[in-house]
């Protein structure tokens, strides 16, 4: 596939107006995307567990756009109108319009929830943004009903992917690959894939807690971090690494390895928060807490042997990863020595879920 697949040829048939819904999750990386050449392209191949609380729902509203020199939408978040977003779903409409050649036609309501605070830290753009691409997605199968599934479930991961790179891995599947991987069938840098090898029972409902350090906003966007990745002195080294942890973790997950899968999530997380310190300008985006916990966790793994590891995403919270028949252990020390850590004390339970769904309306 090419970008030019995503371009479409005449329509079979036309709507006036629609509404459409869409629940999107969030989705963790293990192999960290981090670094992008032009046109949302990543430097690196990543892959995500696809989160199941932790997610965004986007109604779509259509109708006729009076004016259709320009693009015309609202947003409304949690029922309240919230032009902060704009800018960003401007930029995105430009992006994605040679490839849904319609959005001039239509006003848009675009009324969005998410299911964890919005100031919790926790990125909303992969949820976002998976959420709008699916609505957009489901007015172009309007227009086009013979379309398939697989042909939907691509094309909005692509059109995903230009909102917010993450966004790409948040359409279908629990395990999700993003970047071409020599090793990885059907693998590309313009869309998310499913998994597709054999992934060992060790991996189901794989856990997910999320310790929420700091809710406030970050002092560098991802936007910016990525850019940083330009000139890098270690990027080429990084960029290489993320190929070879993806090869490797086509074993662990083959044999359900958790010794090996903590080694490289772990080091996987440390990696981008160095190419972070390492960068010029440099920045630190962890705090006290968030190295407090990881201790805390590196104690308790040692102490136990239970299969408790973190992870970090471009923030100061900690995704703490563990099996389900682990859970019960591990949650008690959660709550107990861990929680003490959080702002207010908030944290997130979740585990892995399996990709967004279509609302009826
Ligand atoms: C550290 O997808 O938020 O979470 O493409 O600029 O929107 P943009 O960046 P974004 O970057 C995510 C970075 C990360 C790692 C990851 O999710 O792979």
């Amino acid at each position: 596939m090419t970008e030019k697949d995503f371009i479409p040829k005449l329509y079979s048939n036309s709507i006036e107006f629609g509404s459409f819904t869409w629940s999107s999750p969030s989705n963790i990386a293990l192999v960290k995307y981090w670094g992008k050449k032009e046109n949302q392209i990543p430097a690196n191949p990543s892959i995500s567990f696809t989160l199941d609380a932790c997610k965004t729902t986007t109604t779509l509203k259509v109708s006729k756009n009076e004016s259709p020199n320009d693009f015309s939408f609202n947003v409304f978040l949690n029922e309240e109108k919230n032009d902060g977003f704009k800018p960003k779903i401007y930029i995105f409409f430009k992006r994605i319009e040679i490839y849904l050649p319609f959005l001039k036609e239509f006003h848009f309501d675009i009324e969005t929830n998410n299911t964890f605070p919005h100031s919790s830290g926790i990125a909303s753009s992969a949820s976002g943004m998976s959420a709008l691409a699916l609505c957009l997605m489901s007015i172009e199968k309007e227009m086009n009903p013979t379309m398939s599934d697989e042909f939907f479930n691509q094309k909005a991961s692509f059109l995903a992917r230009l909102g917010s790179g993450s966004a790409s891995r948040s359409i279908q599947g629990d395990l999700v690959c993003w970047g071409k991987h020599k090793e990885i069938t059907g693998s590309s840098d313009l869309f998310g894939v499913k998994y597709p090898f054999q992934v060992h029972d060790n991996f189901k409902n794989y856990q997910d807690t999320i310790l929420l350090v700091d809710k406030g906003e970050k002092q560098v966007s991802s936007t910016i971090g990525h850019d940083l990745m330009h000139n890098h002195p270690f990027a080429e080294q990084r960029f290489m690494q993320a190929h070879e942890n993806l090869s490797k973790l086509i074993n662990v997950f083959k044999k359900g390895d958790l010794k090996s899968f903590i080694e490289i999530v772990e080091s996987e997380a440390l990696t981008l928060h160095s190419m972070m310190m390492t960068s010029m300008p440099y920045f630190i985006l962890m705090k006290p807490n968030t190295l407090e916990i990881i201790n805390k966790i590196w104690s308790f793994r040692q102490e136990t042997g239970l299969h408790i590891c973190f992870t970090l995403d471009a923030g100061a919270n900690v995704h703490i990863l563990y099996p389900e028949h682990e859970a019960e252990e591990i949650s008690e020390f959660i709550k107990s020595e861990l929680v003490a850590y959080c702002q207010n004390g908030h944290y997130i339970c979740d585990r892995i879920g399996f990709g967004a769904k279509q609302l009826p309306i």
